[in-house]
């Protein structure tokens, strides 16, 4: 018996899902004749379990044909593209939201709500059931960003209605609080306070919930991670070189939270002049896009420093539904589309399995060390 009648035999197990052969793919790679015994690997490209089953029981039948009683048969395959690895535990306590976009900074007021709030509009004015959660819970802002500050939600028997504004739900610590009332938070209590407005808020069946989190990497992110798969993540910085490095802890979290990044939002980059529509640097604009490449992302929008951005916020009024002629509307609606194109491509590699607790596959990381 030599290799090559091994390799003849093996030519009838077809790849599955093509007409040629596993040898002619060249998929074949080590044979180790020992009497009748045979070792033997196979190295495929797919990482779907039936596929390689099939080639198991095609080719253990045709080895056995060939008189061999031992067949010790390793079939080398790529692992899952990234199946549940983005959420930590693999948990997903708001099953019927498809996906879950975390806006982070590494330094406070650098733009997180502004971004969360434009971007949540911009998805919702391109059709999307969009939902923005306040998770800053520290400084809840949202409520006033979107105009619903004097609204209380209504509770539901033991649930909350989210409020509405420019066809985005919202939700933010801030509604549920009375006015000028402050909590010290301890880490538990941030906890339960994320897990309820994933389980206690009665959210549509959301395309999107956008997250806006509170500046840094604490208990907030982590708790977030661990309860839903966290389907992207948006790092916001301002240009100077500081506010790049706190940026960089940012997406060093996204990584070990394995939360696919969907790129980084250069805020306060360049001011456009009210009077003649000239960009000028203030900043330092483009020093961001070094840092996206050192993390193997993309810088999604620069927006500028602009007055009407602050007073939009400041009134409720966001600048991407109120002036969307506006050069920064285009940058945030422009933005808005490649998030929802990333986290699509996210979806469809299996990145987010949101429909509900993976039975089978065990979470890739079992604690944080942040
Ligand atoms: N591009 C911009 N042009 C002008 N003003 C802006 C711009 N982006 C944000 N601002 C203003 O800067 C202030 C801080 O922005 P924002 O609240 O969005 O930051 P943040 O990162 O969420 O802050 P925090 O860390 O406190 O939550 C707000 O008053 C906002 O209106
Ligand atoms: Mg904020």
């Amino acid at each position: 018996m030599t290799k090559e009648n091994i390799l003849d035999a093996l030519k009838s197990v077809t790849y599955p899902g093509f007409t040629k052969d596993i040898v002619s793919f060249g998929f074949v790679k080590d044979i180790n004749i020992n009497g009748n015994s045979i070792d033997l690997l196979i190295d495929i490209t797919s990482s779907a379990d039936e596929v390689k089953a099939q080639i198991r029981d095609e080719a253990t039948k045709e080895l056995k044909k060939l008189g061999f009683n031992t067949i010790n048969l390793e079939i080398k395959a790529p692992k899952p593209p990234k199946q549940m690895s983005n959420s930590v535990s693999g948990k997903n306590i708001a099953p019927h939201v498809k996906s879950f976009v975390m806006i982070s900074s590494g330094k406070g007021g650098v733009g997180k709500s502004t971004t969360s709030v434009n971007l949540a509009v911009a998805m919702a004015m391109q059709g999307k059931k969009v939902g923005l959660l306040d998770a800053d819970i520290y400084g809840p802002n949202i409520p006033r960003m979107m105009g619903v500050a004097d609204q209380k939600p209504e509770i539901q028997g033991n649930k909350v209605l989210p409020l509405k504004a420019y066809g985005v739900e919202i939700m933010s610590m801030g509604s549920l609080m009375e006015e000028g009332q402050s909590l010290i938070w301890r880490g538990s209590m941030i906890m339960k306070a994320i897990e309820q407005f994933l389980r206690d808020i009665l959210w549509s069946e959301l395309d999107v919930l956008v997250i806006d989190m509170p500046p840094g990497t604490g208990d907030a992110q982590l708790t977030l991670a661990q309860s839903v798969p966290v389907t992207a993540g948006i790092t916001v910085t301002t240009p100077q070189e500081v506010s790049l490095d706190d940026s960089r802890r940012s997406l060093d979290m996204f990584k070990k939270l394995h939360i696919p990044t969907a790129g980084i939002i250069e805020n306060m980059s360049g001011f456009i002049c009210p009077e003649c529509s000239a960009e000028s640097d203030i900043f330092g604009m483009g020093t961001t896009e070094p840092v996206a490449k050192e993390y193997d992302t993309n810088v999604i929008a620069r927006i500028p420093i602009e007055p009407a951005i602050r007073v939009g916020g400041d009134s409720g009024m966001p600048i991407v539904y109120h002036k969307p002629d506006s050069e920064t509307a285009k940058r945030y609606q422009k933005a808005g589309s490649e998030l929802i194109a990333f986290i699509d491509k996210v979806i469809e590699e299996g990145g987010a399995d949101n429909q509900a607790i993976q039975p089978t596959t065990p979470p890739g990381v079992s604690a944080c060390s942040m």
